[in-house]
């Protein structure tokens, strides 16, 4: 018997690859976005799937979820298990100091959603958190763990940390529901996750390929001097995502890294671009500064690979190619 899943954000960078792979194994997505930070665009090769059901609905709207919870109430008979997965979320380094909004979509929105999943005896929540949740103290040797204790840049440093607060919350949301029996689950602390179809031109990976393309000189914020980051394919987030839904163990209410450990300066990323696009020397241009803004940021994913199968399939190098057809394609 297949399973049903319920994709709040669906249009998102996670969930739309999620939602890809679900009905490719043959499950069953009921999926939402209110288009903040998407379009229907992202899931046009899928959206005419007999087993997808999508609506342009608001996570914050008490009558658009009540919709989508009778729908579920209606369905979910005729599936082996319900499993939830919340992928909606005001997220990207430009709204990560919009304290209200994240406030109200990632940690109200998140909590009515698992009451929702709790109400309807969903099997599991999967929770996506993030790695922001590190902020001062995102590496150490070996990478930084789940059960390291936490190093966080605050209200006297920078706004940008309620994200990372809000984020938080929500695992003890989690942990605490799956501590009183009300449902299985597990947070994930995703760490730079990108794809080929990313919208948001300011992020680092396209917003390099696409200064590249159009002048030969990429304008990089003066952390970039130094700054490392590991980045991972939305395709390598989703099956992980899938991974911990499969694994029953998995499901403890705890946090999961999920990363790369494929480490790569801001600068050398800029020439591994310019090298992919036949581009000899790459001007950079040092502008700005963002505060609470850590060097490094190197997870480690003992914890994900122990539990699952999981281990990241796409180098870094295989999927800047990808961004890269894909920028040229369009
Ligand atoms: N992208 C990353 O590097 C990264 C890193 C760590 C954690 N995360 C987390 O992973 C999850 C998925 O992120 P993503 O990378 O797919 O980001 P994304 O912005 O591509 O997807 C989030 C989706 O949520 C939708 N959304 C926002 N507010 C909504 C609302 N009120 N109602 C319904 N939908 C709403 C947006 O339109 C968007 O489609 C988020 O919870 C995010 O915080 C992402």
């Amino acid at each position: 018997m297949a399973k049903l899943y319920i994709i709040s954000g669906i249009t998102g960078m996670t969930g739309n690859e999620l939602a890809r792979q679900l009905l490719q194994r043959g499950d069953t997505v009921i999926g939402f976005d209110n288009f903040f930070a998407s379009s229907p665009h992202t899931i046009r090769d899928i959206l005419q799937h007999p087993n997808l059901s999508f609506f342009e609905y608001d996570i914050n709207c008490t009558d658009q979820m009540q919709k989508i919870e009778q729908l579920i109430a209606e369905k979910k008979e005729h599936f082996e298990k319900v499993i939830y997965i919340n992928c909606a979320a005001v997220v990207h380094t430009e709204h990560f100091y919009h304290v209200e909004s994240t406030f109200d979509t990632n940690v109200l929105g998140m909590r009515s959603f698992m009451a929702q999943a709790i109400r309807q005896k969903a099997y599991a929540f999967i929770n996506c958190s993030t790695s922001e949740v590190y902020s001062m103290q995102s590496w150490v040797e070996g990478g930084v763990r789940e059960s390291d204790y936490l190093l966080m840049d605050h209200a006297e440093h920078s706004q940008r940390t309620s994200y990372a607060a809000g984020k938080l919350m929500t695992e003890f949301f989690m942990k605490d529901a799956v501590d009183r029996g009300l449902l299985k689950g597990c947070s994930i602390r995703f760490a730079n996750v990108y794809s080929k179809n990313e919208l948001y031109p300011k992020h680092i990976i396209p917003h390099i390929i696409n200064e590249l393309k159009q002048n030969g000189t990429v304008v990089l914020l003066e952390n970039s001097k130094v700054n490392k980051r590991t980045f991972l394919h939305n395709i390598d987030s989703c099956a992980a995502v899938l991974a911990l839904a499969d694994s029953d163990a998995a499901l403890d209410g705890t946090v999961y890294n999920v990363a790369t450990d494929e480490e790569i300066a801001i600068v050398d990323l800029v020439k591994l671009c310019a090298k992919k696009m036949g581009i000899d020397n790459p001007q950079i241009v040092f502008e700005g500064y963002r505060a609470s803004d850590p060097e490094r940021r190197l997870l480690n994913t003992d914890k994900i690979r122990r539990r699952t199968l999981w281990k990241p399939q796409i180098s870094l190098d295989k999927g800047i190619q990808m961004c890269i057809e894909e920028i040229n394609k369009n």
